[in-house]
């Protein structure tokens, strides 16, 4: 072993420059590596050194000396250094520093010891390892700290992830991750900057306990995947991945690819050309974020990925594919939509996510008519759904991550004005292959570093006048330039868009982002108006720049959570949308702070308005609020893409719009607060939900499902027909105290009941809220009594289903 160590200390000292004798025990300066002095392993596979990103820009990397050459790691990625007086030093600490033109620290391996037998070893499997020779310990390895690649052996673990480049020829880092998530899984993410979402493994297929879906296991919360030699990887969810060429040894590597693609490269040792034998992803076009909002993407083996507008749409910038682009009509929504629209078969392309909700077992025509019934709906797929022998109708309210590929089964129809000169013939061709985009290809070419270098004898006045001069006529020329660029853009948008901004503007606008911490803390004044508590945080009113008014919940609990996984499961969350759910407008993960953004509801919430005796909610708004209710909470136990339950119903968490429709709030959370979570028993340990509505499974340490959702719900219920609160007036905090009092308002219920039944009068009319005096149903009444008695049976296998509540109060609002 030791004779396979290399020690650059030995053999590179006579070339170092080194000057600070005392503080280092050695430095490598860019000067010296800019001039073919690289560092070699031992058989010369891999060389360490600066290496050029930009003009003047350089970083710390490490690659496969054959040329061309192949990085597979670099130190300091988004913070290039000057190409003067930048060094690498291994100081007498410990520390291995990366400074910056002999100023800044720009990067480190915030190593520190008191060993006085610290070296730096690189060896022929491409890890550099910082190594405390006394007591044989690693200090640091370049292994435990990938950028974009996976060399044999090295492995990917919790704690690590793959980024890609941001393009070709810039290895700053990009928009997608590899990473282990919260329940164990390998992810691919885009992660861009406004939205996110995952694309593999393909996110209609869940991994769960049951092993069904994609294959992947998530119990196994070892988190590693390596790739070896032999060209086989192997990951502790159960995934596993062959190369074309497995078998024999070969110089591999395993990238995350600019474009989002995870692929397996390998070559002979003497050869120039590596070649693909393996990706992990076999459509290009199902990776998300390549093409911008409207656009499609398509791929021809020949020459690429390509992104291209929709018939009808036309794009924000020329230059900008991934700004997507907008239409060139305008839909008017008013009571004759359904003259005014008309649908375009669009066969072959699909649009994923952003769904409004998902609706089963739909004709073609209910389906176009649910999406004329909706202002937000662009269009819809309409598809057979092999599993359940059913048509499924997803109406769209965004066209994001878009793609066209031959043999994909499911069609977009698109909406458009009815007047539009669109000619139905215009659906063989969906796309205007003509505007296309090639992707990926130039992002602009490297940039000068705009890092100064000072030198210290600044003696020289006339060379000092002469960069000053410079400098002014370039900010000069870049400022009629821009200016220039903006006048020229915003005469050209005008030109061939032809609608008005604002529309496309608000349909951005209402897609899930990411924000800063400090737009949030300016949104709400520094946090100043809290509007609410609990569920894990607390909630704040705020007015964003676009003057929209929102409520922003910043979570206590979130210390020990890594942001990928926090980012994995926003994402999720943020991807639901339905009618009686709250919408999440956004995230701010940064630092230690954890925001999430919602809609601003300004009717306050069904706990306000039950405990407000002045005008209290007439019935058929407590009906509708009770069926809306079960209609989100149905979507997401069975409808939405990830199994996800609420754990916290209570009136406080069902809030009112300005119609009294009901939008279920705080979903979600039950997940994102508690990490550690396989979904078996420990990860619910703590109690959690809130008194007087929690299931008695919480109590009993019994299995946690989505009936546990259901019995807060039928508490819920009661308390709305009965007026009489579950919690009211119970300041003893015992649990059994507690329990009691809920207990009692169920009880008492059902012994109205069967004293009802016994003496032949309607039960109902004694247990209604006194404050509705006589005026309600007495029919929806029942049936509303009798389903919240059965949601709060102790068996819960004796609860209905969410979908099941939903159902009947629907049928049954319609029968009366
Ligand atoms: C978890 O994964 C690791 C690595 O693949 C494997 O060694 C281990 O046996 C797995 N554990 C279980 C319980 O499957
Ligand atoms: C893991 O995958 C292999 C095939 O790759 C399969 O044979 C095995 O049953 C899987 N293990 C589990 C626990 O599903
Ligand atoms: C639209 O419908 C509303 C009632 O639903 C009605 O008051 C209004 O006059 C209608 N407007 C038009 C333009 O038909
Ligand atoms: C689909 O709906 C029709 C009519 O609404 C009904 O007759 C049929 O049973 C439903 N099919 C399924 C599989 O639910
Ligand atoms: C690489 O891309 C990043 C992000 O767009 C940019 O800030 C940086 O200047 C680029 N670097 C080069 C060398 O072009
Ligand atoms: C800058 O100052 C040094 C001494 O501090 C001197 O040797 C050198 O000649 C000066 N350079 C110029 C260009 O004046
Ligand atoms: C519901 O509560 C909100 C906020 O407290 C209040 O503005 C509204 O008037 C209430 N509505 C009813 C019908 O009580
Ligand atoms: C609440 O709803 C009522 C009735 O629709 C409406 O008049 C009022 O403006 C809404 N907003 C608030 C803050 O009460
Ligand atoms: C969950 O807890 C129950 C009761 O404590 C126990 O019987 C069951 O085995 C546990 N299940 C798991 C998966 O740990």
């Amino acid at each position: 072993m030791a004779s396979s160590i290399f020690l650059i200390l030995h053999l590179l000292l006579p070339l170092i420059f080194n000057n600070f004798e005392n503080s280092y025990s050695f430095s490598l300066s860019v000067e010296n590596f800019k001039e073919e002095v690289i560092v070699s392993s031992p058989k010369a596979t891999f060389s360490a050194g600066f290496y050029p990103v930009g003009d003047n820009a350089y970083g710390f990397a490490i690659w496969y000396t054959t040329t061309p050459h192949t990085l597979v790691w670099m130190a300091n990625r988004d913070r290039p250094v000057n190409g003067k007086r930048s060094m690498l030093s291994l100081l007498k600490t410990g520390n291995l520093v990366l400074t910056d033109a002999g100023q800044s620290i720009v990067w480190s391996t915030n190593t520190i010891t008191s060993s006085k037998q610290v070296q730096l070893h690189f060896y022929d499997t491409g890890n550099l390892v910082l190594l405390d020779n006394s007591n044989a310990v690693v200090l640091w390895q370049s292994f435990d700290f990938p950028t974009d690649t996976l060399l044999p052996g090295q492995t990917l673990s919790k704690n690590t992830n793959l980024v890609s480049s941001r393009s070709q020829t810039n290895y700053s880092s990009g928009f997608y991750k590899l990473f282990f998530d919260s329940e164990n899984v390998l992810r691919l993410m885009y992660q861009g900057p406004r939205v996110s979402s995952l694309y593999w493994p393909d996110p209609w297929l869940q991994s769960n306990d049951f092993g069904s879906g994609n294959g992947r296991l998530s119990y196994n919360d070892t988190r590693v995947a390596v790739l070896d030699h032999l060209g086989y990887m192997v990951s502790s969810d159960n995934f596993t991945f062959r190369t074309s060429d497995y078998g024999t040894v070969l110089q591999r590597r395993l990238t995350l690819d600019h474009d989002g693609n995870v692929r397996v490269y390998s070559k002979k040792d003497l050869e120039e050309k590596w070649s693909m034998s393996g990706q992990f992803k076999s459509q290009p076009c199902f990776i998300h974020g390549i093409c911008g909002p409207n656009s499609i993407c398509s791929y021809d083996p020949k020459s690429g990925r390509k992104c291209s507008c929709i018939k009808g749409y036309s794009w924000v910038d020329s230059e900008d594919w991934s700004q997507g682009c907008v239409p060139n009509f305008q839909l008017r929504y008013n009571n004759n939509t359904e003259k005014e629209s008309r649908f375009l078969h669009l066969p072959g392309v699909d649009f994923y996510g952003y769904d409004y909700s998902i609706f089963r077992n739909r004709t073609y025509k209910e389906c176009e008519n649910l999406c004329l019934g909706l202002s937000q709906c662009k269009g819809f797929q309409h598809k057979f759904w092999q599993p359940d022998g059913v048509f499924i109708c997803f109406p769209k309210t965004q066209l994001l991550n878009g793609h066209h590929t031959p043999g994909f089964t499911g069609s977009i129809f698109l909406r458009l004005p009815r007047n539009s000169p669109l000619s139905l013939s215009d659906s063989e061709n969906p796309i205007n292959y003509n505007n296309g985009f090639v992707c990926g290809g130039s992002n602009g070419g490297p940039k000068l570093l705009d890092r100064p270098y000072v030198e210290e004898e600044e003696n020289d006045s006339v060379k000092l006048l002469l960069c000053f001069v410079t400098a002014l006529g370039g900010i000069e020329v870049a400022c009629i330039f821009l200016v220039w660029c903006f006048s020229f853009r915003n005469k050209n948008r005008k030109l061939h868009s032809g609608v008005d901004e604002p529309g496309y503007v608000l349909a951005a606008a209402t897609v899930f982002r990411k924000f800063s911490y400090s737009e949030l803390k300016k949104a709400t004044k520094g946090f100043s108006e809290a509007i609410g508590r609990g569920g894990g945080g607390t909630v704040y009113k705020g007015v964003l720049s676009d003057s929209r008014v929102v409520a922003i919940k910043r979570l206590h609990q979130v210390a020990n959570q890594g942001e990928s996984e926090f980012l994995a499961e926003v994402s999720i969350i943020g991807r639901l949308n339905h009618m009686n759910l709250i919408d999440m407008l956004g995230y701010c993960a940064e630092g230690k702070y954890r925001l999430l953004v919602y809609e601003y509801m300004d009717n306050g919430s069904l706990a306000q308005n039950l405990s407000s005796s002045l005008n209290a909610l007439d019935w058929s708004k407590r009906y509708n609020i009770a069926l809306g209710t079960a209609k989100g909470l149905a979507y997401l136990h069975e409808e939405c893409l990830e199994w996800i339950l609420h754990c916290d119903i209570k009136p406080q968490n069902i809030l009112l719009d300005s119609d009294y429709k009901p939008k279920v709030a705080d979903f979600g959370l039950c997940k994102l607060l508690n990490r550690n979570s396989n979904l078996d028993n420990s990860s619910f340990s703590r109690i959690r939900g809130t008194r007087g509505y929690m299931a008695p499974e919480w109590v009993f340490n019994l299995p946690i499902t989505s009936k546990v959702d259901v019995y807060s719900y039928g508490i819920v219920v009661l308390e709305m027909i009965t007026g009489r609160s579950a919690t009211a007036g119970t300041q003893i905090t015992e649990l059994e105290a507690e329990s009691y009092h809920h207990e009692r308002l169920v009880t008492w219920v059902r012994e109205k009941r069967k004293k009802g039944s016994e003496v032949g009068s309607c039960w109902v009319d004694q247990i209604v809220d006194p404050a509705l005096g006589s005026n309600y149903e007495r029919n929806e009444m029942e049936i509303l009594a009798t389903v919240a008695l059965e949601c709060v049976e102790e068996d819960k296998n004796a609860r209905p289903s969410m979908g099941q509540v939903a159902e009947k109060l629907q049928r049954y609002a319609h029968n009366s």
